[in-house]
């Protein structure tokens, strides 16, 4: 692929140095992951030189033959993995996903709540920075203070008091498992709709290894690129297709329209246009990956990994928010370290591992600075690192805290992290050719 590059020596140079970064460092970043050279293949195509406006059967351009099988594919295989009816694979990221949802199910200045940014929420989930919290009028719902668990007769309490037209379930920096089914009867007491945001699990729920909340929610929104392994962009999904719940009346003689016809016209022409139908087919590819069971073994090795590296973590005396986790990440509270988490994840930087400092709940800190940094394991476990790794990476982590002002000792890691890597090869085709 840098082949192609030779004659752009600022941007050879710039891949080939991001290729080398991700080879030689730990990714801990608990939403990015390594697609597969299959994933990147599509996503590199000439798909990328078709315009397709519409959906497949029903586009404005010609054309469109072989791209409407791609998307068909994408759409009947991510249906397939979460036993839903309806998919829509055009978001262009997980934020276009979650804005159709507000456009399709809120008018300006309708209440909705979601989880609070600083105790894990999304931007997208109502932050006063975002559209959501700028057009729509937010309430953000906290954890418990202390346990750092979910609480839902709080959520309830405070569905009562506002009366929300939406709640949203879903987290950017919860270790924990969500129980749908509750969210369900609480949104049904004030009449509200339920958006499910499984941006970050996606991948485990595909395979039954947490809860899917098709069954209880309206609408479920996702990334494609965190523990799904796919490229980068968003879908939708409904799990039971019906007619629209938002008492808008057809036209004389004409039918109501199904939920699924409200999406597709909210993502486009709604806040769309053409769609990326070189990503669309990559989303495609990724939905055949995970269907396969060497999928469901990648995923139960996501969760026994960070497990091993969380357990691991609290014997050198760190502090894991929730007590734990459930899934693929964990939130880390510094405080006992007393060391920021901005100062946390320029230091473990230097030393080899990329993380991000992360707001812990009731922070005292800004989020420019934080108390936490929140690490995950899917890209390391798609290197094919397992549990003896993640004890090595809990000492290099503890490592590199201890010796936060000792830049030699944190570059006598960064080698060893180095050498380290080398044992777990990524992308040799990419550095060769
Ligand atoms: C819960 C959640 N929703 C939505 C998004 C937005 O995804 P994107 O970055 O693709 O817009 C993220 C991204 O981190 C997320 O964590």
């Amino acid at each position: 692929m840098l082949n192609y590059l030779k004659n752009d020596k600022e941007i050879f140079d710039v891949l080939k140095l991001e290729i080398e970064r991700q080879q030689y460092n730990l990714e801990l970043i608990a939403s990015e992951n390594f697609v597969s050279m299959a994933v990147l293949a599509a996503a590199g195509s000439v798909l990328t030189n078709k315009y397709a406006e519409g959906y497949p059967g029903k586009r404005y351009y010609g054309g469109c033959e072989f791209v409407d099988i791609a998307e068909d594919l994408a759409r009947d295989r991510l249906k397939q993995l979460f036993s839903c009816e309806y998919a829509n694979v055009q978001p262009h990221s997980g934020s276009q996903a979650n804005m159709s949802v507000f456009m399709a199910l809120l008018q300006p200045g309708d209440t909705f709540l979601g989880l609070s940014l600083d105790h894990g929420g999304h931007l997208t989930h109502g932050s006063l920075v975002n559209f959501s919290g700028k057009v729509y009028r937010s309430v953000g719902y906290t954890l418990n203070k202390d346990t750092q668990l979910l609480d839902y007769d709080l959520i309830e309490s405070l569905a009562l008091k506002e009366k929300p037209k939406m709640i949203i379930a879903g987290a950017t920096a919860y270790s924990r498992e969500w129980d749908y089914k509750i969210f369900r009867e609480i949104a049904d007491q004030v009449g509200a709709f339920l958006m499910v945001d499984i941006a970050h699990p996606s991948g485990l729920i595909a395979k039954g290894l947490l809860d899917n909340p098709l069954p209880y929610a309206d609408v479920v929104c996702s990334t494609t690129h965190k523990t799904l392994r796919g490229p980068r962009g968003g879908v939708i999904m409904i799990g039971k297709d019906s007619e629209n719940k938002m008492g808008i009346m057809a036209p004389k003689g004409e039918r109501p329209k199904l939920m699924s016809e409200i999406f597709d016209g909210i993502v486009m022409p709604g806040i769309q246009g053409g769609p990326l139908m070189h990503i669309i087919m990559a989303k495609a590819v990724a939905f055949k990956e995970a269907l396969q069971d060497s999928f469901k073994t990648y995923a139960e090795q996501i969760i026994k990994n960070a497990r091993t590296l969380a357990n691991k973590l609290i014997t050198y005396d760190f502090n894991i928010c929730s007590g734990g986790t459930d899934n693929h990440l964990m939130l880390i509270d510094l405080t006992n370290k007393n060391i920021s988490g901005k100062k946390a994840e320029r230091v473990l930087g230097e030393a080899g591992m990329t993380v991000n400092k992360n707001q812990v709940p009731f922070d005292t800190k800004s989020p420019f600075v934080t108390s936490g940094i929140r690490i995950g394991v899917p890209a390391v476990t798609t290197r094919g690192m397992k549990e003896s790794e993640m004890e090595i990476i809990a000492d290099f982590i503890n490592r590199a805290i201890k010796n936060a002002d000792d830049e030699q000792a944190l570059l006598q890691i960064k080698n060893e992290i180095k050498e380290f890597c080398s044992k777990f090869s990524l992308y040799p085709e990419l550095i060769t050719n």
